[in-house]
């Protein structure tokens, strides 16, 4: 297997990789709920592992945090090393004011406002959006569970220290469920290739009432999040 700038494997990736921002995130999902793990990168200490989720092959792997990471690395997932369906997990503060932390919230479209777009030269705006197929399947397990999900839009911003105190009021407005900073540049990039991709999030702070999340619920809520995500392995 060839290696890339940011990627030299070790052992095979998986057509299926969930890619949380965090590295150690990686490494604990793939202790945690995969067998037969193989670490299959370490180059920027961005760790990734492939193992099996009942039975099917999938890869876990860092994305680091914004739309330049995320996106360079899903670039060379799927076009040097063949990943057809890319899952972001990661967490998000919720914009609107019915939703609650820990829920899961689940990027029908993801707006942005990053000059990523721009590359594709396009004559009007691109509308990143998730793979039907995905949030459908991912949607039917959270009802049948009992989770509490929202699905909609959410905004991948390039700025989280916001200079501007009204940034998010327009954003609210156009009914934004959320912020988080990479999931229009995963979706750009997989509709560029076409290939599946899907961002889910646990809500881990409201930018409507302040509230924040705690380490260990943090920890329940991600759980949770796993197992609506790993079995989309298997679709
Ligand atoms: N802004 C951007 N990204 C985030 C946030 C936020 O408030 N919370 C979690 N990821």
């Amino acid at each position: 297997m060839r290696s890339t700038p940011h990627i030299d494997p070790t052992a095979p990736i998986a057509e299926t990789i969930l890619l949380p921002g965090d590295p150690l995130r990686a490494k604990f999902i793939a202790e945690t709920y995969l067998e037969d793990v193989r670490q299959f990168n370490a180059v920027r200490n961005m760790l990734g592992f492939t193992g099996t989720f009942q039975g099917t092959p999938v890869s876990v792997m860092g994305s680091g945090m914004g739309i330049p990471s995320i996106s360079l690395y899903a670039y060379e997932l799927i076009h040097m090393f063949g990943c057809k369906r890319l899952i972001r997990v990661g967490t998000c503060g919720s914009l609107q004011p019915d939703m609650h932390l820990y829920d899961v919230v689940i990027a029908q479209g993801a707006c942005t406002n990053s000059a990523f777009m721009d590359q594709y030269q396009l004559p009007g705006s691109f509308a990143p959006i998730g793979s039907f197929r995905l949030i459908d399947d991912v949607v039917r397990r959270a009802r049948e569970e009992n989770v509490p999900f929202h699905v909609g839009n959410i905004l991948s911003s390039d700025v989280f220290y916001n200079a501007n105190p009204n940034f998010n009021d327009g954003w609210k407005r156009m009914g934004i469920l959320a912020v988080e900073m990479e999931t229009a540049g995963l979706y750009a990039t997989a509709a560029d290739a076409g290939v599946e991709a899907l961002g889910m999030f646990t809500v881990s702070d409201s930018l409507v009432t302040g509230e924040v999340t705690d380490a260990q619920s943090r920890q329940t809520a991600f759980t949770t999040m796993m197992e609506l995500a790993l079995p989309l392995a298997a679709l």
